[in-house]
């Protein structure tokens, strides 16, 4: 049962029981790898000082806090997710930083009732994947921007283009015998790996404008961690991270044994470099 409105009650149980302790704990590893993608969709979106940003899916905040120093004192930035554990990770790294101007709702974002027209940008790094109903989510998004604001979020290619993901997976596959969703388009990390049909999600709610730019990168995977320590990390990820901590120990050393021969030929002498590809989405609140 969901505490809060919600339209994605698995979504929900996942991040507050499955995912989001992990992610809690995990977060400053999580942030190292995937900061630089943020990072330049900041970048290249533009962020200006005195902004009020709207950080969908925000996590533990490491975005809305960079969000926030960027839109520096006059502006102000809104985290919002569906996890409480990671609010709570999000609202504690808010108050080390001494960042007042960063505050944090614990809400679906496909049917929360943000204040209207409340907002000059509506961010996202790789949190608007999980929507029971996309175009509803984005229309509600959509309410929340004034007109003529903007909308910009990085979401995931497919996982054939992410070796950092699809290398660890296939290892541990025939060990957990994981099956791929029979919907590619039920929310999960690839939902959006078809940037028409995003393209399509974003016009059906209402957006104008909609553009999209390949990511391609090499990520820092675990962190620039030593590489038994990032065969750790990649363990406890994700759906299969969640299968093996149910597994036998003669699994999770398979496990481990099969994901450490994946991901070897990528260390190097900073950490693991793995290939990694992402969207850049942009769009505009017609005016
Ligand atoms: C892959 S994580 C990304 C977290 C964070 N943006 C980051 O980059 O570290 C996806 C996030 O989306 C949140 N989320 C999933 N469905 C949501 C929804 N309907 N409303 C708000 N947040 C949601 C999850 O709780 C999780 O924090």
């Amino acid at each position: 049962m969901s505490d809060i409105p919600s339209a994605n009650p698995e979504q929900h149980q996942y991040w507050n029981e499955t995912a989001g302790p992990k992610w809690a704990q995990l977060s400053d590893v999580i942030d190292t790898q995937i900061a630089p993608l943020g990072g330049e969709a900041m970048d290249r979106i533009g962020v200006g000082a005195g902004q009020r940003v709207l950080d969908v899916g925000c996590g533990c905040g490491q975005t809305t806090l960079e969000l926030a120093r960027r839109v520096g004192a006059e502006g102000a930035v809104l985290g919002a997710d569906i996890s409480r554990p990671m609010l709570e990770s999000a609202r504690d790294r808010a108050l080390e930083a001494g960042l007042r101007n960063a505050r944090f709702e614990h809400s679906d974002a496909q049917v929360h009732p943000f204040e209207a027209e409340a907002f000059d940008l509506v961010f996202s790094r790789f949190g608007v994947m999980f929507f029971s109903d996309p175009v509803a989510a984005f229309a509600n998004l959509l309410r929340a921007l004034r007109p003529g604001a903007r909308l910009g979020f990085v979401c995931w290619q497919a996982l054939a283009q992410n070796a950092w993901m699809l290398r660890p997976m296939a290892a541990v596959a025939p060990l957990l015998s994981l099956q791929p969703p029979s919907d590619p388009h039920a929310p999960g990390p690839f939902a959006f790996a078809d940037a028409d049909r995003v393209t399509r999600i974003l016009r059906d709610a209402g957006f104008g404008s909609v553009a999209v730019e390949g990511m391609e990168r090499e990520l820092l995977v675990g962190g620039g961690a030593s590489l038994d320590d990032t065969v750790g990390f990649l363990l406890q990820m994700g759906p299969a991270g969640a299968a093996l901590r149910e597994a036998a120990e003669d699994v999770r050393n398979k496990a481990a044994a099969a994901v450490r021969d994946a991901i070897a030929p990528f260390e190097t002498e900073v950490g693991v470099r793995m290939p990694a590809a992402a969207w850049l989405f942009q769009a505009t609140r017609p005016a």
